[in-house]
């Protein structure tokens, strides 16, 4: 199965970047948000973006830099709507906010209106594949495709599993993915996949740390990137992140595997998302503050 058309659901951070990705890419795209305010703020991202990676792509002839830019844009269309965009798509790619409930409501509704033919996927950090899959009718056509933030950076793409994905289904995304440019890992519908699994309790730790005032969020910052080179300390990345999705994610963790102790809550975290304090997305980059 050839992929032409493809439809992101959620234009926040992970979508909006998944969207311009798709564009760049020569994918026709349809975007979807729950308002046209979002849409718009969407869509701005996404021209910020795609100028910041032109101008470094094109710095000898900044002509094609808009040349680019209305590329990218063009081949998006935004929409509120999701009948239309689900009308003519190949694949649905969802990239809502990190809620089961939510994510389950979503896809259920999806395949009563999508075509037989659409490939649904997941780019959830944390909910197992399994578990969203079965609000619908095509598990053959279900997989999770886990982005990483910022998607045009990142060159990464895990490809998640579940028993009854079809291999034309599981080939046809990994094609997809290397037509985006990343590099696809694949991995079994395991609890954080591979990155986030091993990025949860490296964070975690590092809460810890600051929680026993062993040392300054900031040093700690410090010491992972000059000692370890990492290019974004902990605190940095979950800001980065964003605190809610952080939040979401451990709480998922905890209910997989209850008996954990990594997976305890984080009065920390949630102090600060109580406070609705989420990191960059809401202004609270810590490492801008002193
Ligand atoms: N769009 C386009 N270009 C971007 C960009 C974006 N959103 N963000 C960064 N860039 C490019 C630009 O070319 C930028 O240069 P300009 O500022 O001149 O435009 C260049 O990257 C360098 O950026 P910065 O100087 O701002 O900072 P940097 O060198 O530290 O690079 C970074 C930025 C790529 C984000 C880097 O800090 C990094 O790799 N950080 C770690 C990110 C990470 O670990 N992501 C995974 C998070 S976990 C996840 O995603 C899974 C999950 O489920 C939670
Ligand atoms: P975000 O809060 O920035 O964006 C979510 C967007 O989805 C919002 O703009 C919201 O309006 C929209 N939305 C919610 N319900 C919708 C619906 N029914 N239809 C259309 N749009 C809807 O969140 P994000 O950081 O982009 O994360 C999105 C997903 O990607 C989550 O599942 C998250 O766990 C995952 N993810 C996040 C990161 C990250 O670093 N932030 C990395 C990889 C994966």
């Amino acid at each position: 199965m050839e992929i032409s058309h493809v439809t992101v659901i959620g234009g926040g951070q992970m979508g909006s970047g998944i969207a311009q990705v798709a564009a760049q890419s020569g994918y026709n795209v349809s975007l979807v948000e729950v308002n046209e305010s979002l849409l718009e703020k969407a869509k701005a991202n996404i021209k910020l973006s795609a100028e910041r990676l032109a101008k470094k792509q094109f710095k000898e002839d900044a002509s094609k830099v808009d040349e680019f830019v209305s590329t990218v844009i063009s081949r998006i269309s935004g929409t509120t709507d999701i009948h239309t965009a689900l009308s003519k798509t190949d694949i649905v790619i969802e990239a809502i906010v990190e809620n089961v409930d939510a994510k389950k409501k979503l896809f259920s509704s999806l395949d009563k209106i999508a075509q037989p033919k659409t490939i649904f996927a997941s780019n959830t950090s944390s909910i197992p594949i399994s578990e969203i899959a079965k609000s619908t009718n095509r598990l053959d056509r279900f997989l999770g495709l886990h982005f990483f933030n910022p998607v045009p950076m990142m060159k990464l793409l895990e490809v998640i599993r579940i028993p009854e994905t079809s291999d034309e289904t599981y080939e046809t995304c990994m094609k997809f993915g290397t037509k985006l440019g990343k590099t696809c890992v694949t991995c079994k519908d395991t609890l954080g996949f591979i990155v986030n699994r091993l990025l949860g309790a490296y964070t975690t730790e590092a809460v810890r740390m600051l929680e026993r005032d062993d040392a300054k969020a900031k040093d700690i910052d410090i010491a992972m990137k000059l000692g370890a080179s990492y290019p974004m300390g902990p605190f940095e990345l979950l800001d980065y992140i964003g605190l809610d999705t952080t939040q979401s994610v451990r709480e998922t963790f905890a209910r997989y595997d209850p008996q954990n102790p990594l997976y305890e809550p984080s009065p920390t975290i949630d102090k600060l998302v109580k406070e609705g304090k989420l990191g960059v997305k809401t202004g609270e980059d810590y490492t801008k503050s002193e």
